[in-house]
């Protein structure tokens, strides 16, 4: 058993966390990590000012004419056309895209099932990001191939790619949501959790269109190496992120999720969490990366075997890939680490920005879709 404390406060929960949760309390002032602030949250994200939802252009006109002319085109050809690309997603699953949507509804389910003791430090809400992320990151901006759309990590062979594992947890975890919820594609379903487990966390508002298609067969998945290496520095993970149309801000933003969560030895390869509040969403990826003095793991724990990766040389308990120290490394990343160390609402702010457009890779829109800004659960 892990001599440090974790912190576990969860959801909406964690929105009041900072000041309530005792164990936040306990460790914050064993190991002075963050201030205990509650952050404003509506004012301190340009996203989340309005809570509900909004439309990118258009009005209930233009909605109904998108519908119907959608209709038509549904049963006129019984299949979406993608982008103009030959996309093998053309083919795509019967989720009717006319159809009102109550997402608010399923996204409260999601929040529902993301606590759970049973599971790592008492939250599935790390791995449904990862999920997310791993469903989305594959996009190729040249090839117009990969992204979200289509779902394709539920077929092999996505679905056993080296970077996925662990992935089935999550992807399980999910489906009692969509039997319950036929009408929303898997791929919708994946990105709202997403969004939901952040958001429940103590993230940022994430607006959130749906409108993803899954695909139908298992010819759609992404090619094996689109996601990062860990064990990779600063040319590997800029031309990775590059691919996707990610430049250096919005990499560091989005790599600042690893706040969140932990490695496993039987996934990665890797082990142990970023951070001592691997439930709560917060800056502290950068200042914990910043702060610490971070030594090789060999160094202080002789029996690793895994892996090349960093702990902190007071505890040994929080952990750094090679890929995270390459941040701190390579001084375009670095700037941006200092300034979301500093700077959480920035963080927040850029990050959402980020994740947004990381969950909208590929997928094809008219600009006149419904955005969603979510409320949290217990948020009037
Ligand atoms: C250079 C880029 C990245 C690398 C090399 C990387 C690598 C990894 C690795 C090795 C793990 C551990 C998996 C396991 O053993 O369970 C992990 C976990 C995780 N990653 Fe990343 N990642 C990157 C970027 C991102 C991004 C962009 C996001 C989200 C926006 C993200 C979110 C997460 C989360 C939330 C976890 C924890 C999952 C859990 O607790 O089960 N990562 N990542």
């Amino acid at each position: 058993m892990s001599s440090m404390r974790f912190v576990r406060c969860f959801s909406t929960r964690v929105n009041i966390a900072r000041l309530t949760c005792p164990k936040a309390l306990s460790i914050s002032s064993t190991y002075s990590l963050r201030p205990l602030v509650i952050p404003n949250l509506k004012n301190a994200y340009s996203y989340s000012t309005q809570q509900g939802e909004e439309k990118t252009g258009g009005g209930k006109g233009a909605k109904i004419l998108l519908g119907v002319a959608a209709g038509l085109l549904g049963a006129g050809a019984g299949y979406y056309y993608f982008n103009g690309t030959d996309n093998v997603l053309e083919k795509t699953s019967k989720v009717p895209v006319t159809k009102d949507i109550d997402y608010q509804k399923i996204y409260n389910q999601i929040a529902d099932v993301l606590e759970n003791n049973d599971w790592d430090d008492g939250s599935y809400g790390p791995v449904l990001v990862r999920l997310a992320w791993h469903a989305a990151g594959t996009y190729d901006t040249v090839s117009k191939t990969g992204g979200s759309n289509g779902a394709t990590m539920r077929f092999s062979p996505e679905s056993d790619h080296g970077a996925n594992a662990g992935l089935k947890h999550a992807r399980d975890k999910l489906e009692p949501i969509k039997q319950k919820n036929p009408e929303i594609s898997y791929s919708d379903l994946w990105s709202l959790a997403g969004v939901t487990a952040i958001q429940e966390l103590g993230g940022p508002t994430i607006p959130w269109i749906p409108g993803r298609k899954d695909a139908d067969a298992s010819t759609a998945c992404s090619p094996d190496g689109r996601l990062p290496d860990a064990s990779l520095g600063a040319p590997h993970i800029r031309e990775t992120f590059g691919r996707m149309g990610f430049e250096d801000r919005d990499i560091v933003a989005l790599v600042g999720a690893h706040a969140l969560g932990r490695c496993h030895t039987d996934r990665s390869g890797y082990k142990g969490p970023w951070t001592s509040s691997p439930t709560m969403f917060t800056n502290g990826f950068f200042t914990e990366l910043l702060n610490k003095k971070w030594v090789d793991k060999k160094s202080i724990d002789k029996k690793w075997k895994g892996p090349e990766q960093y702990v902190d040389k007071e505890t040994g308990e929080l952990m750094m890939l090679p890929a995270d120290m390459a941040l701190l490394k390579d001084k375009g990343f670095k700037q941006w680490v200092e300034k979301y160390a500093k700077d959480e609402e920035l963080f927040f702010k850029d990050f959402a920005a980020a994740f947004h457009k990381l969950l909208e890779l590929g997928i094809p829109r008219t600009g006149n879709e419904k955005v969603y800004h979510f409320k949290r659960t217990g948020e009037s």
